[in-house]
Parts: C-alpha cells; sequence; structure tokens
C-alpha cells in the first residue's frame, strides 16, 4: 500500500523518534508499504517520520545496473551512527518531504553505522560515498532533522526536478 507521504511543517518530522523494542507483523507491513511508497515516488531513502510514524526505522535502496552506486533493499531499525570521518564532502541533496528544494550539504565522507534488522540481526556498515551521505541523511530524519537545517536560505534552489537522487 502506498502511504501519503509527510512533508516539511508537520510535527512528526521535528521529534525524536522512539527506538523499536520488538519486530511485530504491523512493522513488518509497515517496512513493506515504506519500500512501495519509496519506489513510487521514486526515493532512494525513506525514514519512518516521512509516513507519520514516530519510531526509530528507515529504507534505502538504490537499484542500477552499476555496482558501484547501486545499493541493496535495507531495513534499518534503531540506527545510529558510531563514527564519522572528519573529511566531509558537499554534494547536493533533496528530500522527498521537501519537495521542489535541493541544495548543498556537507557530510562526512565515511561513517560507520550500527543497526537492528528485521531478523533480529545486528547490522555493522561502514559506508563512503553516496551511501555514506544517504545514511547520515535518513538517520537524521531519525532525530528530527531535515536537510535544509545544514543549508543557508541563499543556497537553497527550488527546481522541479531535481538532478540528485531523492532520499
Ligand atoms: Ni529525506
Amino acid at each position: 500500500m502506498i502511504l501519503p507521504i509527510y512533508t516539511e511543517g508537520q510535527p512528526v518530522l521535528r521529534q525524536v523518534t522512539e527506538p523499536i523494542l520488538e519486530v511485530t507483523p504491523e512493522l513488518r507491513q509497515l517496512v513493506t508499504d515504506m519500500r512501495q511508497t519509496m519506489h513510487n515516488a521514486k526515493g532512494v531513502g525513506l525514514a519512518a517520520p516521512q509516513v507519520g510514524k514516530g519510531i526509530a526505522l528507515c529504507i534505502i535502496e538504490l537499484k542500477d545496473n552499476d555496482e558501484d552506486i547501486a545499493i541493496p533493499f535495507m531495513a534499518l531499525l534503531n540506527p545510529r551512527i558510531t563514527w564519522k570521518s572528519t573529511g566531509q564532502n558537499n554534494q547536493g541533496e533533496a528530500c522527498l518531504s521537501i519537495p521542489g528544494i535541493e541544495g548543498p550539504v556537507k557530510r562526512s565522507k565515511k561513517i560507520r553505522a550500527k543497526a537492528r534488522s528485521l531478523e533480529g540481526e545486528t547490522i555493522e556498515l561502514e559506508a563512503e560515498g553516496f551511501l555514506a551521505r544517504v545514511l547520515q541523511h535518513e538517520i537524521d530524519h531519525l532525530n528530527g532533522i531535515l536537510f535544509t537545517d545544514y543549508v543557508p536560505k541563499s543556497k537553497l534552489e527550488r527546481r522541479s526536478v531535481s538532478p540528485y537522487p531523492i532520499i
């Protein structure tokens, strides 16, 4: 089922999410629905607050024939960043919850993160490049942070079709 995507101004996007303590059938269904919603919106990442749920869950997936770019589907429960490189880069971002707006965001080039899977396993990720950026953006969503918080208003641009993947 495709869910409505909440946009900036709705309070759930500004809340720190609650940790997930158990995997229920409802949670599995939410992940399935979020994946369908993300595909439908042509997004690469989606966090639970973006569909109105204040819980620490995000999904990411990027289908691409180029293995260097492709990101396998992942549902991350209670993800947190455990290490960030001091080295940063600056790249344009766009978000499904802030339609039509893009801007450059400085983020760590490399990160390590920990999360739980739907199967209850611990996931340890070491990421760089675009995946590192997507993870930082999604984990920010779980802490009530939007990418525009980092961008001076003068650097935000309005464009109906973003050249950047929407995360
Ligand atoms: Ni986003």
